[in-house]
C-alpha cells in the first residue's frame, strides 16, 4: 500500500485564509486579500480566520492581541465577507489548529523548514535568539489549511513556499501513514490585480506596516483626507504616462500607481493607460485620490462603526469558531486515529 501513489483528493473544494493580528491593514492587504476573500465565498465553501497564535511568535503585548484580532474581524466585514456565507473565526478558538501542528511538526523535515525564507527575513541576524514557534510557524499553517482539507488558498505572493510546505506536509502525511488521498494538496491562488502593492514612497518596496513613513501606505482606517494627502505625496517621477503597458519599465513608482488605480477600479492596468496616455500625474493623482477615497472612505467608516460594538463582532467570532470546529474535530479524530494515539 505504501507504493501506491495516493489516489487524488476528491472532496469538495473549500477555500481557507487568514491574516495575522499584527495591527494597521493597509491598500495592500486590501487588494491583495481581503477583496479577494469576499469574491470568493460566492464561489467556494469558505473559512477566513485571524492567526493569532501566529501572532505570538513573534512578542506581541497581551493587551493589544483581543483588540487587532477584533479590528481584523471589522477589516474582513467592511471589506464584505459575509458572516452567513463564510465562516469567520479566531485561530485561537479552535484548539484542533495547534493540535494537528504537533502532528505535523513530526511528519515536516528540519530540511525543509531550513529552506524558508520568511523565517530568514523575519529571524534577520538573530536567528539564535528567535522563538522557536517562529521557526515551524509555516508548519502550524500547514495545520490551519490541512484541518479543514482546504483546496485553495487566496495569499500574497510571498506566501507561495508556505504552501508547497503544505502540500509537502500532505504529502509525506498521506504517504507515511498509508492514507492515500487523505490530505489534499492545497493550491496556492496568488493572481490577481492586487497581487502587488508597493510603497507611495518607494516604488521598489511592498507596502508595509513596517515601514516607519506612514506616508507610504493608506491604512483601511485613513479618513478622506489622509488618503487623498498620501496620494498627491506619493513619489513619482516627471515623465508623461506612454500609451503602452510595457513601456512603463523602469518606472516602478508609475507602475504602481497605474496598477493601484486599475485593482481599485476593477480595470486592467492598459486600460488606464490609455485613457491618462500622454498626460502627467497633476492629472492621474487627483482622480485617483477621488478613486481611492471612494473605495476606502467607506471600509474605514464601517470599520470604526463596527469596533464601536465589540459584543457583536465576538458574537460573530463565536458563532464561526462553532461551524469551524464542526469541520476541524473530525479531522482531528480521523488523524489520531490514523496515526495511532491511544486517544484516538
Ligand atoms: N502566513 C500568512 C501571512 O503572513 C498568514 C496565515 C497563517 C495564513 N495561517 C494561514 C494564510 C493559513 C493562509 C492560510 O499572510
Amino acid at each position: 500500500m505504501t507504493d501506491q501513489a495516493p489516489a487524488p483528493f476528491t472532496g469538495k473544494s473549500r477555500v481557507l485564509s487568514g491574516v495575522q493580528p499584527t495591527g494597521d491593514l493597509h491598500l495592500g492587504n486590501y487588494l491583495g486579500a481581503l477583496v479577494k476573500f469576499a469574491r470568493l465565498q460566492h464561489e467556494m465553501e469558505t473559512f477566513i480566520f485571524v492567526a493569532d497564535l501566529h501572532a505570538l511568535t513573534e512578542w506581541t503585548d497581551p493587551k493589544k492581541l483581543k483588540s487587532n484580532v477584533r479590528e481584523i474581524t471589522a477589516a474582513y466585514l467592511a471589506t464584505g465577507l459575509d458572516p452567513k456565507v463564510a465562516t469567520i473565526f479566531a485561530q485561537s478558538a479552535v484548539p484542533e489548529h495547534a493540535e494537528l501542528a504537533w502532528i505535523f511538526n513530526c511528519v515536516a523535515r528540519l530540511g525543509w523548514l531550513d529552506r524558508m525564507t520568511q523565517f530568514k527575513d523575519k529571524a534577520g541576524k538573530h536567528k539564535e535568539r528567535s522563538s522557536v514557534g517562529l521557526y515551524t510557524y509555516p508548519v502550524l499553517q500547514a495545520a490551519d489549511i490541512l484541518v479543514y482539507k482546504a483546496t485553495h488558498v487566496p495569499v500574497g505572493e510571498d506566501q507561495r513556499q508556505h504552501l508547497e510546505l503544505t502540500r509537502d506536509i500532505a504529502q509525506k502525511f498521506n504517504h507515511d501513514f498509508e492514507a492515500p488521498g487523505f490530505f489534499p494538496l492545497p493550491e496556492a491562488l496568488t493572481q490577481g490585480p492586487g497581487a502587488r502593492i508597493m510603497s507611495l514612497r518607494d516604488g521598489a518596496v511592498k507596502m508595509s506596516k513596517s515601514d516607519p513613513s506612514d506616508n507610504s501606505r493608506i491604512n483601511l482606517t485613513d479618513d478622506a483626507d489622509a488618503i487623498s494627502q498620501k496620494i498627491r505625496k506619493a513619489k513619482t517621477d516627471a515623465e508623461l504616462l506612454p500609451e503602452k503597458l510595457d513601456d512603463l519599465a523602469g518606472r516602478p513608482e508609475a507602475q504602481n500607481l497605474v496598477g493601484v488605480y486599475a485593482a481599485l477600479a476593477g480595470r486592467t492596468a492598459q486600460d488606464v493607460l490609455t485613457e491618462f496616455a500622454g498626460q502627467g500625474f497633476g492629472k492621474l493623482k487627483p482622480q485617483l485620490a477621488d478613486l481611492a477615497v471612494s473605495v476606502m472612505g467607506p471600509i474605514g467608516g464601517e470599520m470604526r462603526r463596527l469596533l464601536a460594538d465589540p459584543v457583536e463582532i465576538d458574537k460573530i467570532l463565536g458563532a464561526g469558531a462553532e461551524r469551524a470546529r464542526e469541520v476541524a474535530a473530525p479531522t482531528l479524530a480521523e488523524v489520531k486515529r490514523i496515526v495511532g494515539y491511544w486517544a484516538g
